[in-house]
């Protein structure tokens, strides 16, 4: 949604903007476009390879650019070590790169043979091999039904336990086999391959993913200069919930549940909602790539 995410980043000649999600740096580029001249871009991905990659694609633009292989929770330490206050804009574009999916050889595909790791950074301790080897029957069936929202966690928990007391689970494919073999039926003729909902749940928990949104939500208008944005696009439901949640509660003032509708401890709007509706792909952009149809875009500026 390159389109929507422009418009509501509203990047001028001159700002700070930051995208804290580089991936394939499509983004990014576009981004520092708009900057231009004179603009500072701040890029963050906790994958290595993302870096590396915009420091070749983002070179000889008209604006300063500064990369990091961090995590966006830390951007407040970022912009202190850059020393800035605030920036203008913020972009976080949630979940999975093209090149981490079919090209860094880490797992994250049900349908090709890997080591099973799903770390997007390589320091981090566990994999997610560490996680289907080690983790109690019931903590992978929670954790199946908590971050992919599993019909069959119970089942396909069970089967993994009974496999690895033969064998370890090693690569991606032999994960991909193990449930496709738990589920009744085998997904014959289902949209969505039996495998897709398990390795989406585990990639979430390898990476932290929802802990690390909740945790920036929590500072990110501290990060915010007077009049700037933040975009989030999610892709997932449980990401996006804790994006809507958390920008109505700062534009209304405070973390009272979003049911009252006057807040009750009396604290001020800090933000404006700028989607009060997320907005979603239009149809060609679902055409041109299925695999956005459940992308959701959510922005606030600060007041
Ligand atoms: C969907 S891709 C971004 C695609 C990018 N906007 C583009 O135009 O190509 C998501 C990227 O965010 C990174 N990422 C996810 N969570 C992160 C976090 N907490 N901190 C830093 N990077 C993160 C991933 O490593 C991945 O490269």
């Amino acid at each position: 949604m390159p389109l929507e995410v422009a418009r509501h980043l509203d990047c001028r000649p001159g700002d700070i903007c930051v995208d804290g999600t580089l991936g394939g740096s499509g983004h990014a580029s576009n981004i520092c476009d708009q900057l231009a001249p004179g603009g500072v871009f701040i890029g963050i991905d906790q994958d290595r390879a993302a870096v590396d990659h915009a420091r070749r694609v983002l070179a000889c633009r008209d604006v300063e650019v500064h990369l990091f292989h961090d995590n966006f929770t830390h951007l407040p330490d970022i912009l202190s070590h850059l020393g800035l206050e605030g920036v203008d804009g913020i972009l976080l574009d949630l979940g999975l790169s093209l090149y981490q999916l079919e090209g860094s050889g880490r797992g994250f595909s049900f349908q090709r043979e890997e080591p099973l790791d799903m770390r997007m950074d390589t320091d981090r301790p566990r994999t997610a091999a560490d996680m289907v080897n080690s983790l109690a029957e019931g903590e992978l069936k929670r954790l199946l039904q908590t971050y992919g929202e599993e019909r069959w966690a119970g089942r396909i928990a069970r089967r993994i336990v009974d496999h690895r007391k033969t064998a370890p689970i090693r690569t991606s494919a032999a994960l991909a086999d193990i449930v496709t073999r738990a589920v009744p039926g085998k997904g014959a003729g289902k949209r969505i391959h039996p495998a897709t909902r398990t390795f989406m749940a585990l990639r979430i928990a390898v990476n932290g993913e929802l802990d690390r949104i909740d945790e920036f939500m929590d500072r990110a208008t501290d990060c915010l200069n007077t009049g700037g944005r933040l975009v989030v696009l999610s892709f997932h439901s449980l990401e996006d919930r804790i994006v809507k949640q958390r920008i109505r509660a700062l534009a209304k003032g405070c973390a009272c549940p979003p049911k009252f509708p006057i807040c009750v401890c009396g604290k001020v709007p800090v933000v404006r909602n700028l989607t009060p509706k997320a907005a979603r792909p239009t149809e060609e952009e679902i055409m041109a790539n299925p695999m956005a149809r459940s992308t959701r875009l959510r922005a606030m500026i600060k007041l």
